[in-house]
């Protein structure tokens, strides 16, 4: 029997009493890593999935995926489950993922190794890598880490999308060579929250821009 009874969040979404609770014990162990108080609140996670592609024969790569807020998203908008690979860093994460997700790929690492244990069969064949790591509370050097390392594994076309809390880009574009843009704000995320969505620079317009 479906153990996972739904129920309206303070954010007016329909997180499961069982996750709620897994969060914030998993929030007690660790809230820096964890990073939000919260599971992504549906609209926030929906918004997410409106920025994430697949192409024929690639697949989506969630970093930091937690209770699963935007894993069911990326679901509901028609991505299928076998074309998902989600990488948590938590055991106990992890080993809900695996028993809610047993379509998916589940692997449990440090989003920073994603060049070593992304399965060598997905490298260039990730469409987007779609991140709910607290990216903006990470050092430098782990956070550029993390995001050379998604556009290690992403397809030429790939994109890479992070949410953030802040007025700001969550990821340095000049510093690392990418572009990109606010693409959508869920207000009633809470606390509200801005989705962005990064890709390489084009070859043409980089060779302009170094000319310059
Ligand atoms: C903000 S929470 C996830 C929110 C998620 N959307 C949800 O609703 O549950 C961030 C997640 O990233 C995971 N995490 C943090 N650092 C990580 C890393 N370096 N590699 C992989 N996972 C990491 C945490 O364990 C946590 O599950």
């Amino acid at each position: 029997m479906d153990q996972h009874i739904r129920f309206p969040t303070q954010a007016g979404g329909d997180a499961s009493r069982q996750e709620i609770a897994l969060f914030l014990r998993r929030w007690l162990a660790n809230p820096l890593r964890m990073g939000a108080i919260a599971p992504s609140a549906p609209a926030l996670a929906r918004r997410m999935a409106r920025e994430t592609l697949v192409r024929e024969g690639e697949v989506v790569v969630e970093l930091g995926p937690g209770t699963g807020a935007v894993t069911r998203a990326l679901l509901d908008a028609g991505i299928a489950e076998d074309r998902l690979v989600l990488i948590e860093r938590d055991r106990h994460l992890h080993d809900y993922l695996v028993r809610r997700f047993p379509a998916a790929t589940v692997i449990r690492g440090d989003a920073r190794r994603i060049t070593r244990i992304l399965p060598a069969r997905f490298h260039g064949r990730v469409s987007t890598v779609v991140s709910s790591l607290p990216l903006v509370g990470l050092p430098r050097p782990v956070r550029d880490a993390i995001v050379t390392g998604a556009f290690a594994v992403l397809a030429p076309e790939g994109r890479f999308v992070q949410y953030t809390y802040g007025l700001f880009s969550p990821v340095p574009r000049k510093e690392l060579g990418i572009e990109g843009r606010k693409v959508a704000f869920a207000g009633i995320n809470l606390p509200p929250a801005s989705v962005w969505r990064y890709t390489r620079v084009p070859y043409a317009s980089a060779v302009t821009t170094s000319a310059r």
